[in-house]
């Protein structure tokens, strides 16, 4: 395979041959090679040995012919140097034993090192560099400081966010606080990623949905806006994503990014006129999709196809991050379609 920039061109609103097409989690339990590392070691050891989640990463760009690598690490990992006792219990998904929820917990947080703390996080991105050797660029990642604080408060994953939205009623002193350290932590650490040769960088704020215009204006924006305005030195394009964010887009847009994630719950199209045309966008498969016959996955792919229209600035991928038990050969046959029918939307236009 000679070099791939689709995707890199894509996220600057550049002109290319083809849709680029990659998947949030592409990385994971629907695969069976992921699944036999996985079997051997738990998820936290992955993360935790270079050499593990170099290969981890690795897998969805043989497989599936994907036109981005996205290292494979979790959204948590910083909460660790931190000083947060993150587990990932079996079946239930991410446990924090220690979670925050008083402004005492919260000046108790530690500044991170990031070349000691997460030294293996930025030497998985050098080792997945070079294996890729120019084939596909590698995209880096951090969860934004709203999604972080979420599990930082909640000890684990929520429905409602009561106990997080209760300290951002209760107490906006102590949230804000908090917010500016995550911030502080999400900006270095990615910085870092691009430092250490990620060539674009997506901020996960997978669940600001839940707030309304109103609260994100004043108790998210200004932290998401900290964190992506310092990245703009890095240099690399920047991906701003969300979900639920329909309300929400011109103020995501506002706060950041060269790239808006959409979800599935909007047309691409209405999607990215919230966003303005200045930017590009990704999106947005409903996730659920891919378990659909394949006449029907094959219409879903088009009709998001047709939305984006050609235009530039297009980057195919869900709504959000692939579920476990999607079958892998309809994730391979979204990339041809998106590649083979991306070319004749063009044409048309
Ligand atoms: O995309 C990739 O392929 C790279 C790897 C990646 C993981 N987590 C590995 C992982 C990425 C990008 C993430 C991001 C992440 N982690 C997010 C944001 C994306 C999103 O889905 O909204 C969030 C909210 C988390 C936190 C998290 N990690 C949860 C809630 C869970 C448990 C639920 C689940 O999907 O199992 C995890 C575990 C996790 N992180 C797994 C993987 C592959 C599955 C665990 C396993 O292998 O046992």
């Amino acid at each position: 395979m000679g070099l791939n920039d689709r995707f890199l061109n894509a996220c600057c609103g550049q002109p290319v041959d083809r849709t680029p097409v990659w998947f949030m989690r592409q990385a994971g339990r629907y695969m069976p090679e992921y699944r036999a590392i996985r079997a051997q070691h738990s998820l936290l050891e992955i993360c935790a040995q270079p050499d593990l989640a170099a290969e981890v990463t690795l897998q969805p760009v043989r497989t599936l012919g994907v036109d981005a690598a996205i290292l494979f690490a979790d959204i948590l990992l910083p909460l660790i140097p931190m000083g947060l006792d993150l587990e990932f219990a079996a079946g239930e998904g991410p446990v924090i034993h220690n979670p925050v929820r008083t402004a005492a917990e919260v000046a108790a947080l530690r500044p991170v090192q990031m070349e000691q703390s997460l030294a293996n996080v930025l030497e998985t991105v050098r080792l997945v560099r070079r294996e890729l050797d120019g084939q596909v660029p590698l995209i880096g990642f951090a969860g934004a400081p709203f999604t972080l604080a979420c599990y930082l408060i909640e000890g684990g994953s929520s429905r409602n966010f009561l106990r997080a939205k209760r300290l951002m009623y209760a107490d906006p002193a102590t949230w804000h606080t908090l917010l500016d350290k995550l911030a502080l932590v999400v900006a270095d650490y990615l910085a870092a990623q691009a430092r250490a040769g990620a060539q674009a960088l997506q901020l996960f704020d997978s669940w600001v949905g839940t707030l309304s215009p109103e609260d994100y204006e004043e108790y998210v924006l200004p932290h998401s806006r900290a964190v992506l305005g310092r990245l703009a030195a890095t240099g690399v394009p920047v991906i701003h994503f969300g979900t639920d964010t329909a309300t929400l887009l011109p103020l995501m847009a506002q706060a950041g990014g060269d790239v808006i994630g959409l979800d599935w719950r909007t047309p691409l199209d209405w999607g990215w006129e919230q966003v303005g045309a200045d930017r590009a966008v990704q999106g947005n498969l409903d996730p659920v999709a891919l378990f659909a016959p394949r006449p029907e996955l094959e219409r879903r792919v088009q009709r998001v196809l047709d939305q984006a229209g050609g235009r530039p600035g297009h980057i195919f991928n869900l709504g959000h991050g692939i579920l476990p038990e999607t079958p892998v050969e309809n994730v391979k046959a979204v990339v041809e379609l998106v590649h083979e029918y991306s070319v004749g939307v063009r044409e048309a236009t």
